[in-house]
């Protein structure tokens, strides 16, 4: 009888535990880790943030030009627009949502002063 008891209060503690697990909200994916997950570290990195490519001569994002906006910087990413006539090397592959978070994670890094 008592192991039954026991074995019902387990039982009650394991459903307890799933409801409160399903109620946290799903976590935010930040765009620091979308950049870092599709593995742009391999050629740039990102000083502001504290992110260090193993590249030695890294592009450094942390200094986006000023001229650019999300609406560009996406279709960039996506190899639709280029910059000085050259495309992006690699075609962003994760999904447009994380896309679009990324990218405003890196206006973020735009330069501050106007002056180029
Ligand atoms: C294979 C190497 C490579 C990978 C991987 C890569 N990039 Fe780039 N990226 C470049 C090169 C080269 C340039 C252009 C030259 C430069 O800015 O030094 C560039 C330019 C950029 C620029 C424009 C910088 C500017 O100031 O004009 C952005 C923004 C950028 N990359 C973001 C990303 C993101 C986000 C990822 C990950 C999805 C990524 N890159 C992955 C090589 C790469």
């Amino acid at each position: 009888m008592k192991n039954l008891t026991l074995y019902m209060l387990f039982i009650l503690a394991v459903i307890a535990l799933y409801g409160f697990a399903y109620s946290i909200p799903m976590e935010d994916v930040s765009g620091e880790k979308i950049f870092v997950d599709n593995k742009c570290t391999m050629c740039h990195s990102v000083s502001a943030s504290e992110i260090t490519s193993k590249k030695k001569d890294a592009a450094d994002l942390s200094k986006l030009s000023n001229v650019l906006t999300a609406d560009f910087l996406t279709k960039y990413l996506k190899k639709e627009e280029a910059i000085d006539g050259e495309k992006h090397k690699v075609t962003f592959k994760g999904t447009e949502e994380d896309l679009n978070k990324m990218v405003e994670w890196l206006l973020t890094f735009k330069e501050k002063d106007a002056a180029k």
